[in-house]
């Protein structure tokens, strides 16, 4: 499969900054844009490009959306921390971002470049907005592979943090038209930052190895104290990364998947439908089913060890 050309769309967020690195190592990574989510903009667009210098990358950095299309703007302290990377000493970045204006970086690289893969790894805001001011990005794009949804969720019983946060933005992406694959919390729980995995990450030397240690053992420690029965903190948008990279370790259920947008006790839910009728509605979305958690974590520690000097 040839190496995919992507635009990460992101709000580091520990999950994001691991994405980051699988992105800059197994795809060609055209851009960052930041958005609004785990952690207010400024934090996430400071934390990717913390990210970017700690990798050594020359890749742009966009900055993006402030807040949702519609609702309020709603963090993730309670998981990521106060600055959306805590746990670890992050180094100062010296770069600055490349422009604030991730919607116009998206619309112009998939104008120019054919074949882009946008990869949404947080709210769905500045794609929504992309695709509303160029409605031509649904046949120019390879797709988008986005973590978000799944068949249960996580901010609430029904909706999954990042489509919860902008349940607008995520009903525009799954009403484009064009080829689309979910990371669903149902897939990304599979793939779970263990402690003897956080501790291969450890045996690496160098500055990154170190910081993602630290990052991967505050984010398993929020997870395991936070649920009943995990052993590790699910390391979500790797897996919107991975599947275009090595689709080899992952399984799909074609569905069709709808947001709900007004319910009382589901609004951001994705409602996946999993009916086994012959009048199921038609699929829109490659829904990620399965995952090999370990030779897709063995992929993690490569990258690490990689930008590792
Ligand atoms: O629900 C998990 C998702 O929300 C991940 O992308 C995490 O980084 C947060 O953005
Ligand atoms: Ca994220």
């Amino acid at each position: 499969m040839p190496t995919p050309a992507i635009i990460l769309d992101c709000d580091p967020g520990h999950d994001d900054a691991i994405a980051i690195v699988a992105a800059a190592r197994y795809t060609n990574l055209l851009g960052i844009t930041s958005v609004s989510g785990n952690a207010p903009i400024e934090s996430t667009t400071y934390n990717a490009l913390v990210m970017k210098d700690l990798l050594g990358l020359s890749v742009p950095v966009h900055k993006g959306a402030v807040r949702p299309l519609v609702a309020p703007p709603q963090y993730a302290a309670y998981v990521h921390g106060e600055s959306g990377l805590d746990g670890a000493d992050l180094p100062a970045p010296t770069s600055t971002i490349d422009s604030d204006d991730a919607v116009g970086f998206i619309i112009d690289t998939c104008r120019t470049t054919e074949g882009v893969w946008l990869v949404p790894t947080g709210p769905l805001t500045n794609i929504a907005l992309a695709l509303r001011l160029a409605p031509d990005l649904r046949d120019r794009i390879a797709g988008i592979s986005l973590m978000g949804g799944g068949t249960f969720g996580n901010r609430t019983s029904a909706a999954e943090f990042n489509i919860w946060v902008d349940p607008e933005a995520a009903d525009v992406v799954f009403n484009y038209g064009g080829p689309l694959i979910m990371a669903g919390l149902n897939l990304t729980h599979q793939f779970r930052a263990t402690q003897p995995r956080i501790d291969r990450v450890r045996a690496l030397t160098g500055q990154l190895a170190s910081v993602l240690g630290d990052l991967m053992q505050f984010f398993m420690n929020m997870y395991v104290s936070r649920h009943n029965n995990m052993d590790g903190g699910a390391v979500h948008d790797p897996c919107s990364v991975l599947c275009l990279s090595h689709p080899e370790l992952f399984t799909i259920r074609p569905s069709h998947v709808a947001v709900e947008l007004t319910g009382t006790h589901t609004r951001g839910m994705t409602v996946v439908d999993q009916r086994d009728l012959k009048e199921v509605l038609d699929p829109n979305c490659d829904v990620l089913w399965t995952i090999q958690d370990e030779p897709a974590f063995d992929l993690l520690i490569d990258a690490i060890a990689h930008f590792s000097h």
